[in-house]
């Protein structure tokens, strides 16, 4: 089968799927038992213990307190089993490095999305006991999750406070001081009354938009499989791009010193000078490598800067 996003989606139309993308929210696609079978049928993915058996890597086990990543432990193949039994959920992280058809799939979607190059994209698998779950919490990340055995009850809601956060944060805890900068108004310490449910069943498709918010509870022992993509912001694609550019001078290489902010002054004058001639596509065709968006490129100042 093809590996992009239209087959992942199956009834969904892409065309439907982007109107809900573009303002994020969530999509839920149940498959019938025949579909996503090339996913679905994966050797590693019929059972815990045949994923555990090929896993050569750490995992990472939620400690029970918190049900949240942020309070994990790092777990051997052999020692999951036992934390698995005791109510731990286990994370299985970049997932793709065991298989190639799931590095197809993370690359394919990327594109699909329209993402950039720079995307870091990889697939997670969530094995989760019977009647536990994440705490409620929004991700920075963009993701689809593919329920794969087990049911999993996923409650749901729109993010008032922040829009775009560039970070993960866990109801529990306390914003990061970045976070904590650009939020509209006071966090929640508990899901919002308009939170929605989502049944998850074998065979069935979530889309979770960025900094959405969400908490999980498995209904019998679940594994999920997920393909998760952390995308830079502009803010990312512009500060690399600058970076770049300044490390070609030798003076913007100077050490900082606390007496030099005359020197500082200057620096950023000569940049202000400098930014008129910045281009998007310039900026883009750096960070995308994409030649054909470098034949404008001569007007700019990043040609050659990578
Ligand atoms: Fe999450």
């Amino acid at each position: 089968m093809e590996k992009g996003l239209a087959d992942l989606l199956g009834p969904e139309s892409v065309t439907e799927f982007q109107t809900h993308y573009a303002r994020n929210e969530p999509v839920c696609i149940p498959h019938g038992e025949g579909e996503l079978r090339g996913l679905r049928d994966l050797p590693f993915l019929q059972s815990l213990e045949s994923l555990l058996a090929r896993w050569p890597y750490e995992i990472q086990a939620h400690l029970p307190d918190l049900r949240d990543e942020s309070s994990a432990v790092e777990s051997s193949a052999a020692d999951a089993p036992k934390l698995f039994r005791n109510g731990m959920g286990l994370l299985f992280n970049d997932v793709d490095r065991v298989s190639g058809e799931l590095k197809e799939w993370v690359m394919n979607l990327r594109r699909d999305l329209g993402l950039s190059e720079l995307t870091y994209g990889r697939c997670l698998v969530y094995a989760t006991p019977d009647g536990k779950g994440t705490a409620p919490h929004f991700d920075q990340n963009i993701n689809f999750v593919l329920q794969i055995h087990g049911t999993k009850i996923w409650s749901m809601a729109p993010n008032t406070s922040v829009l775009n956060p560039l970070s993960r944060h866990t109801m529990a805890g306390e914003p990061d001081p970045e976070l904590a900068s650009y939020v509209l108004e006071p966090l929640p310490k508990k899901m919002p009354p308009n939170a929605k449910q989502f049944s998850l069943a074998p065979g069935t498709l979530l889309y979770v938009p960025r900094g959405y918010w969400h908490s999980t509870e498995a209904a019998g022992d679940s594994l999920a499989l997920n393909f998760t993509f952390t995308a830079p912001s502009w803010i990312d694609l512009f500060t690399t791009a600058l970076r770049s550019r300044l490390a070609l001078s030798p003076e913007w290489r100077e050490t900082a010193h606390d007496s030099g902010a005359d020197r500082f002054s200057d620096l950023l004058e000569t940049l202000v000078s400098d930014l008129p001639n910045w281009r998007a596509e310039d900026i883009l065709s750096v960070t995308e490598g994409d030649p054909s968006r470098d034949s404008s490129a001569q007007n700019g100042n990043l040609r050659g800067s990578r």
